[in-house]
């Protein structure tokens, strides 16, 4: 595997995998590698030709009060779990590289960014994801990039400005990898005490209430949230929001008449964590 920091070099080599008629499969990440991340690499190792995987800790999309200094960064391991994946080349570019004296571009996805994480994080959490992304697309110019589930905002962001601005370029929604006990994957995991550990769990045992409710054929989402809610509750966690919406449009859906997003999003002890599940409109 081949680690790459500059543009011009990652460009050369995207230049002569063209010439080879070879596919470019992208995988965008942060680093922290766990299991949900080498999920999307086997995914893209599977159909693509050359699979590039990007790490870079945006610091466009932290807020001031967020954990862009304390996010967890080691890039030896990193590198040795891509490697191990069959990975082709690391783009590991650092903030000059991205962002040079004088940026000053860009891209607002609007409505779709105003609820969920957008508004508990503001605009500039998903103007930095959009930017970011579009600049890695223009970079590695991918047939396909894949993104996880886990993450369902990001996706219809990120699918929102592929159909806004023509770019040439697959999207692929990988699901959500778990914990044995449930628990989403993610890399803010490790700011759990043990305590919050276990009580992070509730997140996804919550969403499965919800999920209980739907499968008995009950279609009213109150009757839903009202599940989810109780198992928040008893766990002592008061979600930041909690709510059931389309998966694209993200509008409100109040009865589940076809497939909706149900997210939510809470701090449990130091971390501020993520989930969701899609109820099905067909049982
Ligand atoms: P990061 O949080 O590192 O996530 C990289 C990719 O891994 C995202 O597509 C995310 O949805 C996916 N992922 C994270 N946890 C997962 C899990 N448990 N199961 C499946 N997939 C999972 O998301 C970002 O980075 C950034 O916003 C980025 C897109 C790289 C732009 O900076």
């Amino acid at each position: 595997m081949r680690i790459i920091r500059t543009i011009a070099e990652m460009r050369a080599a995207v230049r002569e995998a063209r010439r080879a008629d070879r596919s470019i499969g992208l995988v965008p990440t942060m680093g922290a590698f766990h299991e949900g991340h080498l999920s999307l690499m086997r995914q893209a190792r599977a159909a693509s030709d050359l699979v590039v995987v990007s790490l870079f800790v945006n610091p466009t999309q932290f807020g001031q009060n967020e954990d862009l200094s304390s996010y967890p960064r080691d890039e030896a391991r990193d590198a040795a779990l891509a490697a191990d994946e069959g990975v082709d080349i690391l783009f590991a570019p650092d903030a000059a590289e991205i962002y040079p004296d004088g940026f000053a571009t860009s891209i607002h996805v609007s409505g779709i960014t105003d609820v969920l994480c957008g508004a508990q994080r503001g605009p500039h959490h998903f103007d930095g994801v959009a930017t970011v992304v579009t600049k890695l697309f223009g970079i590695v110019a991918p047939d396909a990039a894949y993104f996880g589930q886990k993450d369902a905002q990001q996706i219809a962001v990120v699918r929102r400005v592929v159909a806004d601005l023509n770019l040439d370029v697959r999207i692929e929604a990988c699901p959500i990898v778990r914990e044995a006990d449930g628990l989403a994957m993610s890399s803010r995991n490790v700011y759990l005490s043990a305590q919050a550990r276990e009580q992070a769990t509730a997140l996804n045992r919550a969403l499965d209430a919800a999920a209980a409710v739907r499968e008995s054929g009950e279609r009213d989402g109150e009757r839903m949230l009202d599940a989810a809610r109780s198992v928040l509750a008893e766990a002592d966690i008061t979600p930041e929001y909690l709510e059931l919406r389309d998966a694209s449009t993200l509008n409100t859906v109040t009865r589940v008449d076809s497939d909706a997003l149900l997210a939510v999003a809470a701090r449990v002890g130091a971390a501020r964590l993520i989930d969701n599940h899609i109820l099905k409109g067909q049982l």
